[in-house]
Parts: C-alpha cells; structure tokens; sequence
C-alpha cells in the first residue's frame, strides 16, 4: 500500500486497459492486412457490377399530368385564354398575389413590350379590365 500517497492505478485497470490496446492493435493490423488502410486501392473506388436488365422488364413513363387553372368567368376571359396561353399556362397569371389595375395593367405591357405579344390596343384594354375586375385585392375568389 501507500498510505498518504496518490492512488495507483490498481492492476485490474491496468491489465483491462492493456487487453484493450490489443485488441484495437489488432483489428488495425487485420483491416490494414485486408486492403482496407493499404496503398493498394488509393485513388480508386470500387464499385459493384451493373445490373443486367430484365430483358422482360418494361420500361416507360405516362403522360405528364398537367394541371390546367380555370379562370373567372366574364368577359375578356377569351381574349386572355388566347393571347395569354400562348407561351405560358394561366397559372403565371393566378400565382400572382392580387393586384391593382396599374399592376395589371404594367403586367400586360410587359408581355406585350419586353416579350413580344402582338396584342391590339383595344384587346390590352379588354384583358386589362378583366384581370383587375377578377384578380384584384377586393375581387379575387381564389
Ligand atoms: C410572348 C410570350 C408571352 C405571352 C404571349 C404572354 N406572356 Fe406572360 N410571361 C412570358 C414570359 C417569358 C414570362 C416570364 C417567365 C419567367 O420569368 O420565368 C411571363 C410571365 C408572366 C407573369 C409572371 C410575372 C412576371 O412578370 O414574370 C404573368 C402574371 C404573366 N406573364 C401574365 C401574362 C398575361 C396576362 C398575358 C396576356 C396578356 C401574358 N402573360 C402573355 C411570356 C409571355
């Protein structure tokens, strides 16, 4: 014993910490020996074989479901389903939040400005009112 003196590890501890150095040596040394720590497979990875195709199998995918909005009813709806539909669905039109007349209004004249919609003054003043008469803050359904 040393009575007074700091406590020694008592040899129970010491032969369990030394039985696991070893045992942690040695599963080392067994992954090293298997490839698995070596040079050998640096810088490539190994990967399984592709899988043949089922030569029964069928391959091949539906038609996409395309969700198409309804708009409000009312007049000038025409006019939006046909000058509006042409290079997108009206869902760009019912995503938006709802807007004022200016808004809409600003909205069309991009359409017809910036990407090229040749809509007639007269058609842009039906489909103006249109949007704000439905799709306004006041109007707007859904
Ligand atoms: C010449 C093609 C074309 C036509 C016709 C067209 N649009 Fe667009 N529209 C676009 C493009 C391009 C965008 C932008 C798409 C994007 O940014 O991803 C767009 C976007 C929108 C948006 C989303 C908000 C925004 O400004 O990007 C709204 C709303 C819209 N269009 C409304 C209309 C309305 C109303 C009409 C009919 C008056 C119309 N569009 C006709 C091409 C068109």
């Amino acid at each position: 014993m040393n009575p007074g003196g700091r406590k020694r590890p008592s040899a129970v501890f010491l032969s369990a910490a030394a039985a696991i150095t070893m045992a942690a040596a040695t599963l080392l040394f067994a992954q090293s020996d298997r490839g698995d720590y070596s040079q050998r497979n640096l810088g490539s990875l190994a990967q399984p074989v592709m899988p043949a195709p089922d030569a029964s199998a069928k391959y091949s995918v539906g038609s996409y479901p395309l969700y198409w909005p309804e708009l409000e009813a009312g007049e000038g709806r025409e006019l939006v389903t046909g000058y509006c539909n042409a290079c997108h669905s009206p869902r760009y039109i019912l995503m938006q939040p709802p807007l004022t007349h200016d808004q809409w209004a600003a909205e069309v004249t991009k359409m017809v400005k910036t990407f090229g919609m040749p809509i007639p003054e007269s058609d842009q003043t039906i489909i103006i009112n249109y949007l704000a008469t439905h799709y306004s803050q006041e109007t707007r359904k859904r």
